[in-house]
């Protein structure tokens, strides 16, 4: 579901023409639907009104200042897995009480951060690093409530590069190793353990890996609880698919009555840590063919938006749609459609089926909302594209092109 659609052939988002927001914003451009996100937001937040929850948007799917303050203002939390990412989520305005902290490597001055903005867990993933943040807190007078992230072991049927809750991946501690950790979490004066998390990948289609990590995850709260452990909360990360192209991804309340049955009756919190599910489908790249080129049998059609801007079809082989902005008649034909960027891995489509367009025309990648401008880069010195959020026929900018002077502003 969003709020991109097509009036007389022309694709609008909400009330705007998407020709008029590059007529006005310049391409390659990020175009955001303030409603869309905020309806995925409000489906997972009433799915889950049967039990104690908190929605920790994750921050690393887009940390648009924008956007993060939109989700602020609805009551949203974040989980942060750096110290930009939660130097960020503060800015917004987002409290620290509504805030996680995940990642397999933080500093010490990251740590302190959190520690000194007072977030709700820090999501501790290695049995050093309870240590480390334990004697952080202690020098800074503090105590720091944490959660162990466990590696449940799970395959959740992605992309290899998305599986993160595998034995073989480098994150949580191993569930062999959980119970040690929890005991020397309580020999430790600064870092009470509150909580249980995992996160087992990201683009999951279906609750069933859910269900496998919570019979494991229910165990070790059971066990801790037995030890004595006060655990209040079941963090139980993100990874909700999208529908990108054919994908029949779960709907809120298809995964919450898929997993509900595995938690109801421990009375904890639920913790979620979506982050594609809300803003993946509230954004579109919208971009201008540049050239149409045939060559080697195929037809290229050239953009002035390229891996930079986009990585994810490169780098995962993630499949968006790309359609035209403007009402195309005519047959579609097949088309690789690539960037700018000199490396043959530049494209954004490969083989797509797109009616006739000519230099000037634009086409718009969709789905793009998530981890699209967040991975972008300055590579070949392409300039960063300008991000707009759109909400009913108001459009604003919320993140301004970059220029060159912006490319080489920091160096000496
Ligand atoms: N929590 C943790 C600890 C995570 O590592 C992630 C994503 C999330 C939550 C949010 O997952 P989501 O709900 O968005 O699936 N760049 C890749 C996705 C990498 C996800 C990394 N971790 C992509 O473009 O598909």
């Amino acid at each position: 579901m969003d709020y991109f659609h097509r009036v007389d052939g022309d694709l609008f988002c909400e009330d705007l023409p998407v020709a008029d927001l590059a007529a006005r914003f310049g391409t390659p451009l990020y175009v955001y639907s303030r409603r869309t996100f905020v309806e995925h937001y409000e489906k997972l937040d009433r799915a889950f009104a049967d039990v104690p929850h908190a929605i920790c948007y994750s921050v690393k799917a887009n940390g648009n200042l924008g956007v993060l303050r939109t989700l602020a203002s609805l009551g949203c939390g974040a989980d942060v897995v750096s110290g930009g990412e939660l130097h960020r989520a503060l800015l917004a305005g987002i409290p620290p009480e509504r805030i996680v902290y995940s990642g397999v490597g933080k500093t010490g001055a990251e740590l302190a951060a959190a520690v000194d903005a007072g977030i709700r867990a820090v999501n501790v993933e290695n049995v050093e690093e309870l240590r480390v943040l334990s004697e952080i807190a202690t020098g800074m007078g503090r105590v720091q409530p944490c959660a162990l992230r466990v590696n449940p072991d799970v395959d959740p049927h992605t992309h290899e590069y998305l599986t993160t809750g595998r034995s073989e991946n480098k994150f949580g501690i191993p569930l062999a190793e959980v119970g040690a950790a929890a005991g020397l979490a309580a020999t430790l004066p600064a870092v009470p353990l509150v909580g249980l998390d995992f996160h087992i990948g990201s683009q999951i289609l279906s609750h069933v890996p859910y269900q496998a990590a919570l019979r494991q995850a229910r165990e070790v709260v059971e066990d801790l609880r037995r030890r004595g452990f006060e655990i209040r909360h079941l963090d139980i990360g993100g990874g909700l698919a999208v529908r990108y192209d054919h994908e029949r991804p779960m709907t809120a309340d298809e995964f919450h009555d898929g997993i509900i049955d595995l938690v109801r009756d421990l009375s904890l919190a639920l913790i979620l840590e979506p982050g594609r599910f809300i803003i993946g489908p509230a954004g579109v790249l919208v971009a201008e063919v540049l050239f149409v080129k045939e060559a080697g049998g195929k037809r290229f059609v050239i953009l002035d938006a390229g891996m930079n801007d986009l990585i994810r079809p490169a780098l995962y082989d993630a499949v968006h749609r790309i359609e035209p902005v403007r009402r195309a008649d005519g047959d579609a034909a097949p088309a690789d459609v690539v960037g700018p960027v000199c490396e043959s891995g530049d494209f954004l489509g490969r083989d797509r089926a797109l009616p006739a367009v000519r230099r000037g025309d634009l086409v718009a990648v969709m789905t793009a909302g998530a981890y699209g401008a967040a991975m972008s880069s300055n590579y070949n010195q392409r300039p960063r594209a300008a991000e707009v959020l759109v909400y009913g026929a108001d459009a604003t900018i919320v993140r301004r092109r970059e220029t060159y002077e912006d490319l080489v502003r920091l160096e000496s």
